[in-house]
């Protein structure tokens, strides 16, 4: 018998967005549903089984239809397919599934643990996107671009109307909420805008010569960080220690009109919280790119979310990880998993959230 001949046939289902006419486009759009990771020759050459779809909510779904056989699941923050305790209850062939870009929460973890489901995502792919994203949505809230954008395209000119809530980065006291790979990018890419303090909170201290390179200092009680803070950061991955962890009572704790960034995960914030005290002009301002849900409804709190001199809302669909630098990166790092798993090779650990029925990764809380 021929080597090829023993390679076990898989099913593999990913659910990607979908691109539509911008796919032809802009063919380097590789993480949607028409592009397919740029896999599907490889896939299929291999006599794997390979299907694509954007469909993924409720019980009819082509995701909930063809996970019950499928042995790998391809899943992306995106436009997540949340693999949850439920569903993988009836993925009986499942043995990994595979985070396109960086982030496992939409899957339920400690479900894979029981059902020792290997997951792993593509480390590091797109970090520097998400740090760059990170620093022009500061420096949009902070000086009050998009009100002073908007107000251009109406026709207008009104210098003081963008004027008064209108400051400088420099001297501001700006800490991040994790300082793992992209915490840490965020930091560095800050020094040169000579802040006045960087601070970060971890329950990973960094390594001394990190911290000192850009000039950061730790603070291990939530309460006492957020409380010095101008401007906040989040960049920690969702799990039980991070929901809802900015919230009605947390949000006091913060000094009256800093900015909060989350480009890490939705529900780390409590979305109605963040409204009601961007409203009252406790908060100034809320940016990033990740939605409690997504997409997120047309009636979400904070589509309509503005501070009580009309701006301080610079939210974004969820692009920051996915600029096609990066999909270029996660499409590769995809096929790197799934080849190590047809082979039977290990995976690189720091793409492993986990396996073996056990935590890889020290980012999802601490156990
Ligand atoms: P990482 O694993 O390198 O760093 C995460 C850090 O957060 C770790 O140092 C960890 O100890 C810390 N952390 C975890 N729980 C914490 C808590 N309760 N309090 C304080 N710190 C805590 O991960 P990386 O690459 O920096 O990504 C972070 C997150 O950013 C991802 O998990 C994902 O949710 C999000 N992300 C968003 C993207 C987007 O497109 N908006 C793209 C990529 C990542």
């Amino acid at each position: 018998m021929s080597p090829a001949a023993t390679v076990n046939k898989e099913k593999i289902l990913a659910v990607l967005y979908s691109a539509g006419k911008y796919a032809k486009e802009q063919p380097k759009l590789l993480g949607t549903i028409e592009n397919k990771l740029g896999i599907k020759e490889w896939l299929e050459s291999q006599g794997h089984e390979y299907i694509v779809t954007d469909d993924k909510e409720g019980p009819d779904s082509e995701f909930q239809k063809h996970i019950k056989d499928a042995t790998c699941v391809i899943t992306t923050p995106f436009h997540p397919a949340y693999l949850t305790r439920d569903i993988m209850n009836k993925a009986e062939k499942l043995k990994i599934a595979i985070t396109a870009g960086v982030g496992s929460d939409h899957i339920d973890l400690n479900a894979a643990n029981e059902r020792k489901i290997t997951v792993a995502e593509v480390t590091g792919s797109n970090v520097v996107a998400v740090a760059e994203h990170v620093i022009m949505t500061i420096l949009n809230l902070v000086r009050n671009f998009v009100p002073a954008h908007e107000q251009i395209m109406r026709g207008e000119w009104n210098v003081a109307q963008v004027a008064r809530n209108s400051y400088d980065v420099e001297n501001k006291v700006i800490g991040t909420l994790g300082a793992g790979r992209i915490g840490y990018r965020v930091l560095e890419r800050l020094q040169p805008f000579d802040p006045k303090e960087l601070l970060y909170y971890d329950y990973q201290a960094l390594p001394e010569a990190a911290a000192n390179k850009v000039g950061t200092r730790r603070v291990e009680d939530l309460k006492e960080f957020l409380g010095q803070l101008d401007i906040l950061t989040i960049n920690a991955p969702l799990h039980e220690g991070t929901y809802h962890l900015i919230n009605k009572e947390t949000l006091g704790y913060m000094k009256p009109g800093a900015w909060i960034v989350n480009t890490a995960r939705g529900a780390i914030c409590d979305a109605q919280a963040i409204k009601d005290a961007l409203a009252s002009g406790h908060l100034n301002g809320y940016g990033g790119d990740v939605w409690d849900q997504q997409p997120a409804p047309a009636n979400h709190p904070l589509r309509s979310a503005i501070n009580n001199m009309g701006g301080g809302n610079a939210m974004t669909a969820h692009i920051s990880g996915t600029s096609l630098d990066s999909q270029e990166r996660y499409a590769r790092g995809v096929k790197e998993i799934l080849d190590n798993y047809f082979n039977n090779r290990e995976q690189t650990l720091a793409n492993l959230i986990v396996i073996d029925g056990q935590y890889a990764s020290k980012a999802y809380g601490q156990r």
